[in-house]
């Protein structure tokens, strides 16, 4: 029997268990799944702990919201699809029920698309959340323009490589946010065109310094909390800020600073549509074939040792995705 990732009740790593159950068939306009791999993302933490921003159903809840795989199974009316097409899955909108921690899952079909030619399995897992949320954030939302400059906190993850390698894409200015000096080198090796280290750096005095005096054009914050006062005042009076994370628990005060246009992103708005779908998936295909767009994977594990890779995200010391094999 196929082999999924369960857990019971909230709590750390330890709660997820593997369990074995029936192969589900795919109703209509749904596909079957089997998953080669699949990444660890944030939010897998979130509810896994029951932090979640949706309720999770307990017990026997799923996880994964993002993952690769071949068509196992096609429901009546599914179309464009057949049996052995290698995909990605773009949006696990009710990932405790469907989630891609597991051997085998249904969903819509809509909700998959080609896997990208050129990426290997453990890339095509961790690429689509990563790259839609950056794309979505800066290119949809914000509207990056070539020239702009974009300034990136938590640019050392998943979402905020892609989001530099993003910039350079379209031929903007990405600069990096990060915690720690010691990752300067490594930030400027993944893009960036320059890197505010917050134990050495003020913010706002080195971006300025970067920009010429302007300040940043767009900034994208992937952490909230207090630090996010730092980030505005590094912005440009009539730029824009994108809130798109949440790394940091603690109270965001309202913002303050120059005037901006605001906007609060979460993904699923734009991965459940599918003409957004369409021109994402145009992107990301087009950034792999110029080698523009390639994720950064720090570590690779094997299905049995899930509960290892969760505890590998809880220390935060990876840099780029955490992917599971089955
Ligand atoms: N809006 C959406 O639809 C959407 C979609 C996907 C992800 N997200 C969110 O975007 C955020 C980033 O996701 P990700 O996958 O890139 O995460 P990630 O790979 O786990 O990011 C890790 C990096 O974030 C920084 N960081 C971690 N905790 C922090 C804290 N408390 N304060 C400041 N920096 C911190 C660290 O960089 P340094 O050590 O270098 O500072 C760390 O290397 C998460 O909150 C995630 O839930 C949102």
């Amino acid at each position: 029997m196929p082999r999924v990732v369960v857990y019971d009740e909230f709590g750390g790593p330890d709660v997820m268990h593997i369990a074995e159950g029936p192969v589900v068939e795919p109703t209509v306009g749904e596909v079957r799944v089997r998953i080669e791999a699949f990444a660890v993302n944030p939010l897998d933490r979130m509810m896994r702990s029951g932090n979640s921003p949706a309720p999770v159903p307990l017990p026997h809840a799923r996880l994964g919201v993002e993952g690769t795989g071949v068509i196992d199974a096609l429901g009546p009316g599914a179309t464009g699809l057949k049996i052995g097409d290698p995909v990605i899955l773009t949006a696990v909108p009710d990932a405790s029920v469907r989630g891609s921690y597991a051997e085998y899952t249904t969903l819509p079909a809509s909700q998959v698309v080609a896997r990208p030619a050129g990426l290997g399995i453990t890339e095509a897992a961790a690429v689509w959340v990563a790259y839609s949320t950056a794309y979505g954030a800066l290119v949809e939302k914000a509207g990056m323009r070539p020239g702009d400059h974009v300034l990136i906190s938590a640019a050392s993850g998943g979402v905020g490589r892609a989001a530099m390698r993003i910039a350079h894409q379209i031929g903007a200015v990405p600069i990096a946010v990060t915690r720690h000096s010691a990752k300067t080198d490594d930030l400027l090796a993944a893009g960036a065109a320059a890197v505010v280290a917050t134990d050495k750096m003020d913010v706002a005095e080195a971006v300025h310094r970067h920009t010429g005096g302007a300040g940043a054009d767009i900034v994208l914050d992937l952490v909230m909390g207090p630090g996010q006062q730092d980030l505005l005042k590094a912005a440009r009076p009539g730029g824009t800020l994108v809130a798109a994370g949440f790394l940091d628990p603690r109270p965001t005060p309202f913002p303050s600073g120059p005037p901006l246009t605001i906007f609060s992103y979460r993904s699923f708005e734009h991965t459940l549509d599918p003409v957004v779908v369409k021109r994402m998936a145009a992107f990301l295909n087009a950034g792999v074939r110029l080698g523009a767009l390639r994720p950064a994977i720090d570590k690779v594990f094997a299905l049995d040792d899930v509960v290892e890779a969760h505890r590998h995200l809880e220390k935060g010391l990876h840099t780029g995705k955490i992917v599971v094999t089955t």
